[in-house]
């Protein structure tokens, strides 16, 4: 994949979309692809809302909760254990890889990206990522807020029910006891949340270019960013 023609390649690489999209595995597959750094900021949200969970902070203190997203200390590094983690994600010194991925931070991590300290917070981390350039980086506002100047943004979409199905074939997968209509309901929950907020709201920006992932796997999706990444 790496050529000469990778020099007018689109040097940052913004992908935005709803809970299970297919933003996280075409986002990382990508950047793998080009050589590019990966950053998934869902990441970084969760590991804040179990940082709370965990304090025994009141999710609704929200003055104690932008405290916690300005002390934590986030760390993403490549996985080193094999059970298909994307990443080891810790909080300080403990892997919180598996926890952030819990029912818990599940329903409570929208209500703490709403607030305005946790997203300067993490913000200002992602832009950091961002200025190093050569990087892939998702979220629901990296192509609106994040990095507005981005080369290239996507928006990948898919109907709740589709990406309910997809979540709950992982969470299966991974020995979770999770029902579907659950899933269901907490991604729709999320996805009202998440859209509905006053800062940074899930939503294509204007540039961006949207791809339904609606019944395609993920070769099919890379294969049309691709078309976008070349012209
Ligand atoms: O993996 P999944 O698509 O379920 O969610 P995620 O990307 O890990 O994001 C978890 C939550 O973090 C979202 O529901 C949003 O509330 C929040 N988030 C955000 O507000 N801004 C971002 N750039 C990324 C995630």
């Amino acid at each position: 994949m790496v050529n000469k023609k990778m020099a007018n390649y689109p040097k940052t690489i913004a992908i935005d979309g709803p809970a299970a999209s297919g933003k996280s595995s075409i986002g990382q597959e990508l950047a793998d692809e080009l050589g590019y750094l990966f950053l998934d900021t869902g990441l970084m949200y969760r590991a804040v809302t179990w940082a709370a969970l965990n304090q025994n902070i009141e999710i609704s203190n929200e003055k104690r909760v932008n405290e916690i997203a300005q002390q934590i200390k986030i760390n993403i590094r490549p996985p080193s254990v094999k059970d298909d983690r994307q990443f080891d994600v810790f909080v300080d010194e403990q892997d919180v890889t598996w926890l952030i991925r819990g029912q818990m931070v599940n329903n409570n991590v929208s209500q703490v990206s709403a607030y305005a300290g946790v997203r300067k917070a993490m913000t200002i981390q992602q832009r950091i990522f961002g200025e190093r350039g050569k990087i892939v980086m998702v979220g629901r506002d990296i192509g609106t807020v994040v990095l507005p100047d981005a080369d290239l943004k996507i928006y990948l979409e898919a109907s709740v029910e589709e990406r309910a199905r997809r979540r709950y074939k992982e969470i299966v997968e991974h020995g979770g006891s999770e029902t579907y209509q659950e899933i269901l309901d907490s991604m729709k929950r999320r996805d009202e949340i998440d859209s509905q907020r006053s800062l940074a709201p899930l939503k294509p920006a204007k540039d961006a270019i949207i791809i339904s992932t609606d019944g395609k796997d993920r070769g099919q999706v890379i294969k049309e960013i691709y078309h976008f990444i070349k012209a």
